[in-house]
């Protein structure tokens, strides 16, 4: 069961908003019946009708991709640089679930699911993203230890509790390569943590996100998410659990 106006939008021929006015202008009729009541809720297996064309569901699909460096997350780009969506081949109107950026590598979620992008950036639990990351210094024990604990960042915000791992630190070339594993997805969220404690971070890769991982795939190869990815992914989101 479900209400008219959500049907309408999940089908893509308006937004809820706009769906609203369809429905009040009695353009949309359920079995046959024209309904101008907002909130209507649809039986399973009713036929909703809009100018007497029968409204289909879209066709959820959902893509991993190992996002390359060099490439945008948004849906277009005013210098034409190359976007995620030009990399897979899909007939349905994807766009990627959250942001990396432009010099930012790994795991990236494409979807035309509206709701399970906003399960996976608003989730009710968050889900863990871990970066390998390199920087133009030699990070100490303290700020380590920061950097777990939550440190603030430029608007004044402090992240929450995260994991740190040095897998090597070049004393001579004074650069440090570790793993961090954040819960939130702040914009810019590695680069201001960093710079927070005045470095740069020089390469920047998602290696996985929840249990999701690309490294079977080489950069700009994608596949689509198995169902029971999905599902988790949901799961996780909405209980912080799987059951
Ligand atoms: N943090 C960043 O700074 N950039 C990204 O692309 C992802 C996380």
């Amino acid at each position: 069961m479900e209400r008219l106006q959500k049907i309408l939008a999940k089908a893509g021929i308006a937004s809820r908003r706009k769906a609203e006015d369809l429905i009040l202008a009695g353009r949309v009729s359920v079995d046959d019946e024209v309904i101008t009541t907002l909130g209507y809720v649809v039986k399973k297996g009713s036929i909703v009708k809009f100018d007497g064309k029968k409204v289909e569901g879209e066709n959820k699909v959902y893509y991993l991709l190992h996002k390359p460096k060099k490439t945008i997350c948004s849906l277009k780009d005013e210098h034409d640089r190359k976007t995620v969506v030009d990399l897979i081949q899909s007939n349905e109107r994807i766009f990627p679930v959250g942001r990396l950026d432009y010099d930012t590598s790994g795991v990236l979620i494409l979807t035309n699911d509206g709701e399970f992008s906003n399960e996976m950036t608003h989730p009710r639990f968050h889900l863990p993203k871990t970066y390998e990351v390199k920087i133009d210094g030699v990070l100490s024990t303290a700020e380590i230890k920061l950097l777990e604990k939550g440190i603030t960042l430029d608007d004044g915000t402090v992240t929450l509790p995260a994991k740190l791992w040095v897998t090597s630190k070049d004393l001579s070339k004074k650069t440090t390569d570790f793993e961090l594993t954040i819960q939130e997805g702040k914009n810019r969220q590695i680069k201001r943590m960093m710079e927070a404690l005045n470095y740069n971070v020089t390469r920047l890769h998602r290696s996985k996100l929840a249990f999701i991982e690309c490294k079977d795939l080489k950069p700009g190869e994608y596949r689509r998410l198995k169902p029971f990815e999905v599902k988790q992914l949901r799961e996780l989101a909405n209980n912080g659990v799987l059951k």
